[in-house]
Order: structure tokens, then sequence, then C-alpha cells
């Protein structure tokens, strides 16, 4: 175990740096990566991958951006989906294990119930279809993978809805947002711990990855704005109407309770321990 050579890419972003934080308490090597190893650069990704020999790729990186993966459909399939292929082409070849963070925005999103890994996806937008395509791809060409899909990750170091949320408040700014769009707020530190588990495990396919519990996006604001003090600021439901996310989107994680491997946490509980974690000023 102390001599697994993990390499995370998109080790900057919101899971790719809390799995920093979280590997580097144990003992292995970390090995990162970000836009200087571009994903959906085949010679750039063999490159990185054998002068660094990893074990296990964790791919963190995407283009995230739901409005500029449609208004550049070419950038978020050479990022979802082209640089899914390359590290799993590279993982085949090294005989590492890879694990490929997907998103619930593979789903449509017009159903009530919580979705588990059995149901078939239907993405509906460039960022939910160049996703699907990059796990679809994960999956023909290297035996060794596990793909974990989660929902509206949050976490520390970067502009996230929480930060936006804090700084509306702080602005005395409106806070507008849907009611009707519901999944479950997904706290980056929650999601590493599980991530970690699956590094040592010899557990494969897909896995859903959601804290547990569901709210509405203005619901995930409320309760942000609760916790840091704000209880005066209100936050106006809105209708979704014509959004580039899908509507409903509850990940059930049946994988995770078949096999006995995790639990994650409630989605309350995981957002008031990372805020008391800022505040505390961790993040
Ligand atoms: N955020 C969510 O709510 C959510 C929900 C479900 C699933 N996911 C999935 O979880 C994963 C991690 O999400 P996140 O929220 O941590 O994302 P994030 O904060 O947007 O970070 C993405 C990272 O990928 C890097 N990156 C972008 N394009 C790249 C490229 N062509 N080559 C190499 N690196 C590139 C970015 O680097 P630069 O910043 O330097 O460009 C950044 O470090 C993604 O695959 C995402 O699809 C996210």
């Amino acid at each position: 175990m102390s001599n697994t050579r993990i390499w995370i890419t998109g080790s900057s972003g919101r899971l790719g740096s809390a799995l920093r934080r979280l590997l580097d308490c144990v003992e292995c090597r970390i090995l990162v990566s970000d836009d200087d190893v571009p994903v959906g650069d085949s010679a750039a990704v063999n490159h990185f991958a054998d002068v660094s020999h990893p074990d296990v790729i964790i791919n963190c990186a995407g283009l995230t951006d739901v409005h500029l993966c449609e208004s550049d459909p070419e950038l978020a399939y050479k990022t979802n989906a082209l640089g899914a292929r390359n590290l799993a082409v590279a993982a085949r070849r090294l005989d590492a294990k890879l694990i490929q963070i997907s998103t619930d925005d593979v789903f449509e999103g017009l159903g009530t119930k919580p979705l588990h890994e059995f149901l078939e996806p239907h993405p509906t937008t460039i960022y939910g279809k160049s996703k699907y395509a990059g796990e679809c791809l994960v999956r023909e060409l290297t035996d060794k993978h596990v793909i974990v899909r989660s929902s509206w990750i949050y976490g520390a170091g970067t502009n996230d809805f929480v930060d936006q949320v804090l700084a509306a408040a702080r602005n005395g700014q409106p806070i507008c947002l849907p009611g009707d769009e519901i999944s479950s707020p997904t706290s980056a530190d929650a999601l590493a711990d599980f991530i970690q588990k699956l590094i040592y495990t010899r557990e494969y396919g897909v896995y859903h990855a959601s804290c547990t519990g569901s709210c509405s996006r203005a619901e995930f604001a409320r309760e942000i704005l609760r916790l840091a003090g704000y209880d005066d600021v209100s936050v106006e439901s809105t209708i979704a109407g014509e959004t580039l996310r899908p509507r409903f989107t509850l990940l059930d994680n049946m994988m995770m309770r078949m096999t006995e491997l995790h639990q994650m946490p409630d989605w309350k509980d995981a957002l008031s321990v990372y805020l008391a974690g800022r505040k505390e000023g961790k993040a």
C-alpha cells in the first residue's frame, strides 16, 4: 500500500484538491496534473503515464461549465470523452486501475424516483452527453475501472455554489434559485473518502456516490445561509424553466449499499462539517 502511485488529473478542482488533501496524509505517492497534461492530448497523457508509472489513475479532469460545453461541444468532447479514452488506454497499457469521475447529468431528469446504477442513462445536454461518452469509452477500453457518478459537488478552494450563495448574501443581492431542481449536494471531502476506499479494493463497475437525502437548489442555498449565520437572508424559489440542468437527478447509491463498501453521510451533516471547517480557516 505504501508504494502505491496515484495520479490525480484535474488536481486543482473541487474534487481533485479534496483528494490531494486526503491522500497527502496516507502513505502513497501522489502524482498531480491539470492543464499541464491536457487529458484530450493522447501524446501528453501517454508521456506522463510512461514517466510516472501510476498504479491508480483518478480522472477528476473535466469541462464542468455546462454553458461552455453547449457553446463549444468539441472542447467538451475532447476533454470529457477523449480525455477519458486517453487515460483508459494508458491505464490498460500500464495495468493501472482507472477511477473515472462522472455525473448525475448523464440522466435525463424527468422522473421522480432515485436513480440507481442499473438504469439506462439518457443525457440531454452536451455536458451530460460528453461525460457519458467518456464513461462508455472507459468501459470499452480497460477492464480495471470504476466509474463514480456524483452530484452537486462543492469543496474548498474553488468558486462553487456555496461561495456564490455566501457572496450574494454578503453583498445584499437577491437570491432566486429553482425550487424544482432536485438532487443531493455532495461534499468533495465526503466523496474523496469513498474514492480512497476504491483505491485499495477490487471493486469495479459503476458506483453512484452522492451524499444521502435530497433537496432543491433553493433549499440547498437556505441551508448554507442558515449554517453560515445568515438566517435573515431569504431565498426565493423559482421554476427551473429552460435550464441546462436536468430537473430530478437524485442518485441512489445502490451499489455501495449492496457491496457494503461505504456509506455516504447525509448532505446536511456533510455541509455542516464543511462550513465549520471553513470558519476554522481549514478550507
Ligand atoms: N462539480 C459538480 O457539481 C460535479 C458533479 C458531478 C460530477 N462532477 C465531475 O467530477 C469531476 C470533478 O469535478 P470538479 O467539480 O472537481 O471540477 P472542477 O472544479 O471544474 O475542476 C476540473 C479540473 O479539471 C481541469 N481540466 C479542465 N480541462 C482539462 C484538460 N483538458 N486537461 C486537463 N485538466 C483539465 C481543470 O483545470 P483548470 O482549472 O486549470 O482548467 C480543473 O483542475 C469532473 O469530471 C466532473 O464532471 C462534477
